[in-house]
């Protein structure tokens, strides 16, 4: 029979086996997330369309192109989350939270939408794991954010297959200066520019450095690099980090074409990227904005944060041959012989189960032997037939189906000693 539905384009299922890797990615960087002093939070997945305009910016690809906006029945205009920093923000300054002690550290797990052309590692709907600290206006914030992601990737597996790429796009100030020595630059290459790039030109020359189109690169290349720009805070401020995550023993490389798709960022910005995913190179991005919260109708408070992609991270780990623990079916599996156990498997399991240990009956009306075929294919330790003869005796039959041995348990507490 033909697949009547099938998942929008742009958008994945995860099976079990996935779901483990995505969780034990997600477990990895929540460790990280305690041993640092970061409180989850959870925003909601939409937010009102105006949000997202003001933070990442008007001309940025993702609100200019890629958002899922939608009018509500309410007339209301709403956006799915094209990332979780702007929802963060908002709630930062919506729940009080800049009125309490700072710095304030946050992290958070979000499904995110963008409307772009799907690819591998390119979705419309995915999910970032991402980190945010409010108040912090030392380097040693983003060495805290790099070494944290460093360490991460490698308790992942795969930290070698991912390098950190570090630039400083500066404050307002030096930013001025050099957006006129690009678009000066970009002026005499007009031609070779992609369309995208021409219409770029004057709005936010930066983000041609960042263009994947090959002439573009290759203008690009030539063009003046920021960090010939910067103030003396901004150099002062950049110098101090590079030192400092050298000695924190970070291998970095510096890369004046990091410049982020997003409009919010200033001074350090940084992406975590590999060459072993095609075109999406990027598992994770962040850097420093330390005028989004004013911005977003806050008091100035220096902040800076990252987001990783959990499926590019799950697809780089498979790539890498990383193996997760795969969810198990269980310790055992009890089969009922005549209708009339039944309810006694129930009853059995259901104290397995609040002793801790994981058990299944069979919910199925099938025979012992297909009941069987079942608990083998499956992968139970053990299972346990539970006909008259046990109800009556209290005593059961263990089968150790990994070690092809049979046990004898007499009743309840000694089945669940076993087991343990
Ligand atoms: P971003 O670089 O736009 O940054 O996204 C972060 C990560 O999300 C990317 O590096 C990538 O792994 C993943 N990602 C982005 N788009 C897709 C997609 N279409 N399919 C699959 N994965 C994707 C941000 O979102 C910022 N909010 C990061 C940040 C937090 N900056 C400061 N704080």
């Amino acid at each position: 029979m033909p697949v009547k539905y099938q998942k929008p384009r742009g958008t994945a299922d995860a099976l079990p086996e996935q779901s483990a890797a995505f969780r034990n990615i997600e477990e990895i960087f929540s460790a990280e997330a305690q041993l640092a002093g970061f409180g989850q939070i959870r925003v909601p997945t939409f937010e009102k369309t105006a949000l997202f305009a003001r933070s990442s910016g008007e001309t940025s690809d993702v609100v200019s192109k890629e958002m899922y906006t939608f009018t509500d029945r309410g007339g209301e205009d709403l956006t799915l989350l094209p990332e979780g920093t702007a929802g963060v923000v908002r709630a930062f300054l919506e729940n009080g939270l800049a009125g309490e002690a700072l710095p304030r550290k946050l992290f958070y797990f979000t499904p995110c939408f963008r409307y772009n052309r799907p690819q591998a590692g390119r979705l419309r709907e995915f999910h970032q794991v991402g980190f945010e600290i409010f108040g912090a206006d030392s380097f040693l914030a983003e060495a805290e954010l790099i070494a944290m992601v460093n360490r991460a990737l490698k308790q992942i597996g795969i930290g070698d297959a991912v390098t950190t790429k570090l630039n400083s796009i500066g404050c307002r100030e030096c930013r001025g200066e050099y957006k006129k020595a690009l678009v000066a630059y970009f002026e005499q290459h007009k031609d070779t520019l992609c369309e995208t790039c021409n219409e770029r030109l004057y709005k936010n020359p930066m983000r041609i450095l960042d263009c994947k189109s090959p002439e573009c690169k290759t203008v690009a290349k030539g063009a003046p690099v920021i960090t010939d720009y910067l103030c003396a805070g901004c150099k002062e401020h950049f110098n101090a980090l590079c030192a400092l995550l050298t000695d924190l023993g970070v291998n970095y490389q510096l890369d004046a074409g990091i410049v982020r798709g997003l409009d919010y960022y200033n001074g350090p910005v940084f992406e975590f990227v590999t060459d072993q995913l095609g075109a999406q190179d990027a598992v994770g991005g962040g850097g420093r904005y330390d005028g989004l919260v004013e911005e977003l109708g806050g008091q100035p408070t220096p902040a800076l944060g990252f987001a990783m992609g959990i499926e590019r991270m799950a697809l780089l780990a498979e790539k890498c041959g990383c193996k997760f623990p795969k969810p198990d079916a269980g310790r055992l599996f009890i089969i009922p012989v005549g209708d009339e156990t039944r309810p006694r498997c129930a009853l059995l399991a259901d104290a397995v189960k609040a002793a801790g240990i994981s058990c299944q009956a069979e919910l199925s009306t099938r025979s012992l032997k297909s009941s069987m075929r079942y608990a083998n294919k499956a992968g139970f330790d053990f299972t346990l037939i539970l006909g008259e003869d046990e109800v009556k005796t209290g005593r059961f039959i263990l089968k150790d189906m990994k070690n092809d041995r049979e046990l004898s348990v007499g009743g309840e507490s000694e089945l669940i000693a076993v087991l343990k």
